[in-house]
């Protein structure tokens, strides 16, 4: 379904402190699979990430979604393929502070125009299947860790994206609250999901719900797994 074909990322480009993040990855991968790369800190697993997820462009190489050759897309275009196409879980959850919750949730979803009453419809069922409709009041800096994650994936799913993007989902979460977003994944891709996350926990890498570990070190693919 994402077929990346020799993609390079350089950030400073031409300049001296240039630096290749990303060199030279050729990979394909399948639709509601759960993928998850892992490798050293700086191995280019978040830039590899963003250039997946359309926050970012490659220097070098083409990225092709579901057929279509995304990478010279205008930025009105990508906006819209990134909007319709994933939903992000950031290593920090990066919910808005000084909003509640729910209006968290419901964020990603107010540019497409719809109703008031039926996007927070949408959105207090998501809090609803993830247990944490209670809360749904609450300033987003008075949620606990868990209660903060799971405000997270709910805002990544409100568009109803059939990629998910997850880097370092579990850095800041005990065991417990690590299993328990293992169990999302695999509710995710229970319901058809793609799913692709960056990390280097064990607990994510090791887990029976991942299809495939690619290994990342220096920009490149130094393995592709299964
Ligand atoms: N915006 C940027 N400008 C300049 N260099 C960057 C930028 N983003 C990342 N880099 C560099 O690119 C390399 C890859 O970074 P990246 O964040 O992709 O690594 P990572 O594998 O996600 O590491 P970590 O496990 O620590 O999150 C690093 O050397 C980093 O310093
Ligand atoms: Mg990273």
């Amino acid at each position: 379904m994402i077929d990346l074909k020799d993609i390079r990322k350089v950030f400073n480009e031409g300049k001296a402190h240039a630096l290749t993040a990303v060199d030279g990855v050729n990979l394909s991968l399948e639709a509601r699979q759960v993928t998850v790369f892992r490798g050293p800190s700086g191995s280019g697993k978040t830039t590899l990430l963003s250039l997946v997820g359309c926050m970012a462009r490659p220097t070098e190489g083409r990225i092709v979604l579901q057929d279509r050759e995304i990478t010279s897309l205008p930025e009105r275009f990508l906006t819209e393929v990134r909007r319709s196409t994933f939903g992000f879980i950031f290593q920090q959850f990066n919910l808005v502070k000084g909003i509640t919750a729910l209006e968290n949730v419901m964020l990603p979803a107010y540019p497409l125009g719809e109703s008031h009453g039926s996007l927070k419809r949408r959105a207090r069922e998501l809090l609803d299947l993830f247990g944490i409709l209670p809360r749904e009041s609450s300033r987003s800096e008075w949620l606990s860790g868990g209660e903060a994650q799971r405000t997270a994936i709910a805002r990544a799913l409100i568009n109803d994206p059939p990629v998910i993007i997850a880097d370092e989902p579990t850095a800041h979460l005990d065991t417990k609250l690590s299993r328990e977003f293992m169990d999302i994944v695999a509710r995710l891709k229970a319901s058809r999901k793609t799913v692709i996350i960056a990390s280097h926990d064990p607990l994510v890498c090791e887990s029976p719900v991942i299809d495939r570990v690619v290994t990342m070190r220096d920009g490149r693919i130094e393995a592709a797994g299964p």
